[in-house]
């Protein structure tokens, strides 16, 4: 059942080309436009929208800060992330015209089923974005769009947190798509790039033995730290997630430009920092900014293990090792970005002698509170 694999996780990892493939099927038309008839919300009612509020829990939050930035970037409308713990003991600022999506691979994690009735309650409409056919969040929802990744089994969320990107994408720019942007000409062309994103996972995923023989090195390591800007933020939040729970380190993500406000004074000889680096087409400044947080760190000792698009070669002189991701548009980037971590996060508790599938203290669904 494993398929060959010696862990469901790898065996997911490997999957993910399929998955994002599976999220996108049936729900992008002949003339590049998006279909998500399914979602049941009227255009009406979603150009009435004034405000999303995005919960979730662990790898499904960071999934959600990353919604945020092409949600309000296509659509202008503000968008708030928030962990549904947090979320559904507050006194939340909602009403008929917020749209809360609740994300969530296994649809039954307890702190994000209250959230969404807190949100309920209150008159928000609720789309779900869930894994799991029938389960109790999108049955408890106004809408729900599936992301078609197949069962995880893994307790480390791999494939369900790709597909979660992709139905946060598809939402973003669905919702771009009915309100009318300035963006139309930019929506059409991510539309076809997220139709090759799959490929570029899987090209990834072809050239990860490096990123194996690294993690080995690392093994006895106590520390490793995680760094981005922009999108590539919370995908260092994802990265140091998985190396918590599955190695059983010591691992921090911090949004670069924190740095010299406390941080900084982490780096010491030899400790292994990740760095997400965003492309040096696009958003220009967010790549020449964290240029200098290399330089910065690299200077105070930091072994420095960089993700950075192909033919980027400003990072090469800072880079002790360089692990190349396939260009793809700036917001995209997570998609490709996050899958070197996951390997790295499954070969390291290998080699640490964990149990990838089913590491100490943790539940694949998290029933209570
Ligand atoms: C991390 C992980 C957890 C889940 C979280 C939410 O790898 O698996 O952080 O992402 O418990 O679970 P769902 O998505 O089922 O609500």
């Amino acid at each position: 059942e494993k398929g060959g694999y010696d862990y469901f996780m790898l065996k997911e990892i490997a999957e993910q080309p399929k998955a994002v493939a599976d999220t996108l099927l049936g729900r992008i038309d002949a003339a590049g436009s998006l279909t998500l008839d399914e979602v049941r919300i009227s255009a009406s009612e979603l150009r009435e929208v004034d405000k999303v509020v995005i919960v979730a829990c662990g790898t499904a939050f960071h999934a959600g800060l990353i919604a945020k930035y092409a949600i309000e970037h296509w659509t202008r409308i503000p968008c708030e992330v928030e962990l549904a713990s947090e979320f559904r003991y507050r006194d939340p600022i909602l009403d008929q015209q917020t749209l809360v999506i609740a994300i969530s691979q296994s649809g039954e994690t307890m702190d994000t089923l209250m959230a969404l009735r807190h949100a309920r309650e209150q008159g928000a409409k609720v789309l779900a974005i869930c894994n799991t056919n029938g389960s109790t969040i999108p049955r408890e929802s106004d809408a729900v769009l599936y992301t078609h990744a197949g069962p995880e089994v893994a307790v480390a969320s791999t494939k369900a947190f790709l597909t979660q990107l992709v139905a946060c994408y598809l939402v973003a720019l669905y919702l771009g798509q009915v309100r009318g942007t300035k963006w139309g000409d930019e929506i059409h062309a991510v539309i076809r790039d997220l139709a090759q994103i799959g490929r570029q996972v899987e090209r990834v995923l072809e050239t990860m033995e490096p990123v194996r023989e690294l993690a080995r090195s690392l093994a006895h390591k106590n520390t490793v730290l995680f760094l981005g800007r922009h999108v590539g933020y919370p995908v260092a939040l994802e990265g140091a997630l998985k190396l918590k729970e599955l190695a059983y380190m010591h691992a921090e993500g911090f949004a670069a430009g924190e740095l010299k406000h406390g941080p900084i004074a982490l780096i010491e000889d030899d400790l292994p920092v990740v760095v997400v680096v965003p492309s040096p087409r696009g958003r220009s400044v967010l790549h020449d900014k964290i240029v200098s947080n290399m330089q910065e760190i690299r200077a105070r000792g930091a072994r420095t293990i960089v993700i950075a698009e192909e033919g980027d070669e400003a990072v090469v002189p800072y880079a002790d090792h360089l692990i190349r991701i396939p260009a793809t548009p700036t917001l995209l980037q997570p998609m490709v970005a996050a899958v070197p971590l996951q390997v790295f996060a499954c070969e390291l508790a290998t080699a640490r002698g964990n149990e990838v599938d089913q590491p100490r203290n943790l539940a694949k669904s998290v029933t209570v509170e």
